[in-house]
């Protein structure tokens, strides 16, 4: 028998504030909200309705929150279940989950990643609490969670080494899912976990989704939120590995993470990103941005 090649069917930047999740009410999460965040949230379910129609049968996510420090780590069991508590927001988000891992292609990735030298190891204690990066932009992509997950983590070789560094092994990361997504026949849908500038208020509201409140922490930030979204709109991905170092630092960007470098790494070429929707939550810039490789003839 043999196997059709996989393939990247989705990518997108998918930013993981708890807020989004708080104002969405599911079931799962315990504090209830009024309203809040519209513009990212129905930005969300548009991408959501297009990742749908793209047919992925497994969703990667990019985490900031699941920080390894050394080397990359990936859940390496077919279930994990717990509550995720955010340690900043921990009114907003309390999230009961139980999701399903692609553990074959999570192992894949890990060896063709670790096959280039770069550390890599894969989670196998049951009682590992996934962090709340991977659960609230898979819930926030697919709130069904019909569909398992590869959850990798963030080596934050920008805080130890420089974003030069960080972004080197974040495309090689890249490149070793994409070709671990082609090796085991799967059509993956990619989600790198972050926000564009990541400067935020230090004290909340007594309500939380008082949009009232909400705007950019500055002006400097919006602008540098504007010009990484024009060229993602443009689908200049390379302009955007070029300008990362400068960007992380004027914004503070979650960039920083790698995981926005590492879904341009698995993508390999440049592409236009369909942009749903860009808001701030408690001042930080958020845009959800699709990007959706043709179907090869
Ligand atoms: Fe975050």
């Amino acid at each position: 028998m043999t196997m059709n090649p996989g393939r990247i069917v989705a990518g997108a930047l998918a930013p993981h504030p708890p807020h989004l999740v708080y104002a969405e009410n599911p079931p799962q999460n315990e504090p209830r909200a009024e309203c809040g965040w519209e513009m990212l949230r129905w930005g969300y379910e548009r991408l959501r309705a297009d990742i749908e129609r793209a047919r992925p049968d497994v969703l990667v996510v990019f985490s900031p929150h699941w920080q390894t420090y050394v080397g990359t780590h990936f859940l390496g069991l077919p279930r994990f279940q717990g509550l995720s508590v955010d340690p900043i927001f921990p009114n907003l988000f309390r999230y009961t989950y139980d999701l399903k891992v692609d553990v074959e292609l999570a192992e894949a990735i890990a060896a063709a990643a670790g096959a280039t030298g770069h550390p890599v190891k894969m989670m196998r204690n049951p009682d590992f609490r996934v962090d709340y990066g991977t659960i609230i932009s898979c819930h926030m992509a697919r709130p069904t969670w019909d569909l398992p997950i590869v959850a990798v983590s963030s080596c934050r070789s920008a805080a130890y080494y420089s974003v030069e560094v960080m972004q080197d092994q974040a495309l090689a990361l890249g490149r070793a899912t994409a070709e671990a997504i082609g090796r085991t026949g799967r059509r993956a849908a990619l989600l790198a976990s972050c926000s564009l500038s990541h400067r935020h208020f230090v004290v909340e509201g007594d309500l939380p989704e008082d949009m009232s409140r909400e705007h950019v922490t500055s002006h400097h930030n919006y602008l540098w939120d504007m010009r990484m979204i024009d060229l993602l709109r443009r689908g200049r991905l390379e302009e955007v590995l070029a300008t990362m170092p400068e960007f992380v630092n004027q914004a503070v960007s979650e960039a920083d993470s790698g995981a926005l470098s590492w879904l341009i790494g698995a993508l390999g070429h440049d592409i236009a990103g369909e942009v749903y929707a860009y808001g701030t939550v408690i001042g930080t810039g958020n845009a959800v941005v699709g990007f959706f490789p043709p179907e090869a003839a």
